[in-house]
């Protein structure tokens, strides 16, 4: 049986390493996000190559654009073996100087869009019976403190903890799903101009938005750093892997579980 994975945050960056990953394995792929002309053209270009693929225009902010996104995944295909909670965005400036519409935006997109889709997806799962996979895409920021990218880090801390007790949870049914967290460093994408998917009843009309050059990371030159990152497809190959050997903790950078132990070695001390 050909099998089946959902997308969210597709039209882009790890969103569409994923989904030409999963095409190139002969999966059908659901493609959701909100940015409508390069989701037609991932869509167009997946095609051209054979892959069997659904577009569902999806704001995982949204429960009920998310219910749509697993109703529709299952009245075309009748079932779904794949979810990746993957949109995201990033915004960022000294955490108490946010406004309660970067609060929203942030952990709308990020922390509510995957609690959607684990609500809408999980059911259904269940109901299958078959094997199924949940990637959730935090970040190496997940696992770590300290200033900077208060909501995101926030929000993605929220991914790592949510996954942790979904994982459980289902292994202490003996449920058919595997659940994973994607924990990646720097990845060459278009996440440093997340603004350009803010909606307008969330934006700061009162307060200068910084560029994202300005305020990610102080005076570092982050686009910098970001462009010199890994390539989408090679973190949807450390996805896949996962999928194969049943990783729960996706490392794409090693290096930085240095940081991560030197978090825990703070809080025990
Ligand atoms: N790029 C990195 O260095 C990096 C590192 C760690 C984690 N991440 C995470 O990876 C994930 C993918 O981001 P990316 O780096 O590929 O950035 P990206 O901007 O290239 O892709 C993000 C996608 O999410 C979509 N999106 C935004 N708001 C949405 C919404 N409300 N509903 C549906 N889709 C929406 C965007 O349109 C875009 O296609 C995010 O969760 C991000 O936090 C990225």
């Amino acid at each position: 049986m050909q099998k089946v994975a959902v997308i969210t945050g597709a039209a882009s960056g790890i969103g569409r390493g994923l989904a030409e990953r999963f095409a190139a394995e002969g999966m059908q792929v659901v493609l959701a996000d909100v940015e409508e002309a390069p989701l037609a053209k991932l869509e167009s270009d997946l095609s051209a190559k054979g892959a069997t693929v659904l577009v569902v225009k999806t704001d995982v902010s949204n429960a009920g654009e998310v219910e749509n996104l697993a109703g529709q995944t299952l009245d075309t295909f009748g079932a779904v073996h794949i979810l990746c909670n993957n949109a995201g965005v990033v915004c960022s400036r000294p955490i108490w100087e946010h406004t309660l519409a970067d609060w929203e935006w942030v952990l709308g997109v990020n922390l509510w869009g995957v609690i959607h889709g684990i609500r809408a997806f999980v059911p259904r799962m269940l109901a299958q019976g078959d094997r199924c996979h949940i990637v959730n895409t935090a970040s190496i920021l997940g696992l770590v403190g300290g200033g900077g990218e208060g909501i995101y880090k926030v929000s993605k801390h929220g991914v790592v903890v949510l996954s942790e007790t979904l994982a459980d949870e289902l292994a202490q049914k003996a449920a058919n799903i595997q659940v994973h967290v994607l924990c990646p460093g720097w990845v060459r994408t278009g996440i440093l101009d997340s603004a350009r998917n803010r909606p307008d009843t969330l934006q700061n009309p009162e307060v200068k938005t910084p560029s994202r050059q300005e305020n990610i990371g102080g005076s570092r030159n982050v686009r910098a750093e970001m462009e010199a990152g890994m390539s989408p497809a090679e973190v949807a190959a450390h996805v896949y892997n996962a999928i194969q050997t049943g990783t729960f903790y996706i490392h794409t950078h090693p290096e930085h579980k240095a940081w991560v132990r030197e978090r825990m070695e703070r809080i025990l001390e």
